[in-house]
């Protein structure tokens, strides 16, 4: 492995690189720019979502790099106006054309609204990966139950949910469910917004001094774990962490 090569996370036979840019808040030149050094550093795993307005800057920055399409692992979500079977496939289409490019690897449904046709929207993505549009389909957001419902309803398998999972917030039963059928949790805001790396805990533990912005990961990236990286999860809290942190650093 290149130092700058980001491991690969396989579940249901699908590599999926552990550690993605997310671009949510990125809009405009700065977006571009962003995902284009990314690229250049070796990240291969890209979330943006319709609701973040900024696909056509990630296509953009694409289109720039120097990497094939089937290197890269593109992630976008529909946003929840977009939920019927009719918005589905036109508006995939327009993010297809949005990020140049002809295929998705991963659609997610962004979130578990309830005003929202479930089964039909799965019927719709369900149809997009079998016409080759979409390489996987997913959800964002589903707690267990939904996320059951979800695999139910489809025809499918999900290859992920996308949650929020950081030390202050508990996703252990969707981490062991996760674990049980072979998806991938994909972590997002894994640093809360920044907000981890101002307890002890990180300070003491992960870089030792009181200014951890220069030695800690960029920001905006979304991980994803898997049972075969859940030894080295963090125990979730709701409640600042600092008494499991100083038995643990
Ligand atoms: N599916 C969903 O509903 C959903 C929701 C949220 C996010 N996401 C995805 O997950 C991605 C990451 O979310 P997030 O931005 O909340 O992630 P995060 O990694 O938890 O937070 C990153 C933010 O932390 C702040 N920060 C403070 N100190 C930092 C340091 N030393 N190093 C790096 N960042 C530091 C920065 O904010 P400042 O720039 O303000 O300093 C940075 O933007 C998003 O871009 C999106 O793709 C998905």
């Amino acid at each position: 492995m290149s130092e700058r090569e980001i491991p690969d996370v396989t579940v249901q036979g699908v590599d999926v690189p552990a550690l993605g840019l997310g671009t949510w808040r990125l809009a405009g030149e700065d977006c571009r720019r962003a995902v284009e050094t990314a690229l250049e550093l070796g990240y291969r795993h890209v979330d943006t979502a319709q609701a973040y307005g900024n696909e056509r800057e990630v296509g953009d920055a694409v289109a720039a790099a120097d990497v094939d399409r089937e290197e890269l692992f593109l992630t976008t979500k529909l946003v929840n106006g977009n939920r019927s079977y009719d918005d589905v496939r036109r508006s995939v289409e327009e993010s297809l054309a949005k990020l140049g490019t002809a295929y998705l690897d991963l659609l997610l449904i962004h979130n578990p609204i309830q005003r929202a046709p479930l089964t039909e929207t799965l019927r719709a993505m369900d149809e997009l990966v079998d016409d080759g549009t979409v390489r996987h389909v997913g959800v964002s957001n589903f707690d267990v139950d939904r996320l059951h419902e979800a695999r139910e309803a489809a025809d499918h398998e999900l290859l992920t949910d996308q949650v929020q999972f950081n030390p202050y917030w508990d996703q252990t039963a969707l981490l062991d469910y996760c674990e049980i059928h072979d998806l991938v949790l994909t972590a997002y805001s894994p640093l809360g917004h920044g907000g981890v790396l101002t307890t002890p805990c990180w300070r003491r533990s992960a870089t030792g001094t009181a200014s951890p912005r220069r030695r800690s990961p960029s920001g905006g990236v979304s991980s994803t774990r898997t049972s075969r990286s859940s030894r080295r999860r963090p125990h979730a809290s709701t409640s600042p962490p600092t008494e499991r942190c100083s038995t643990s650093s």
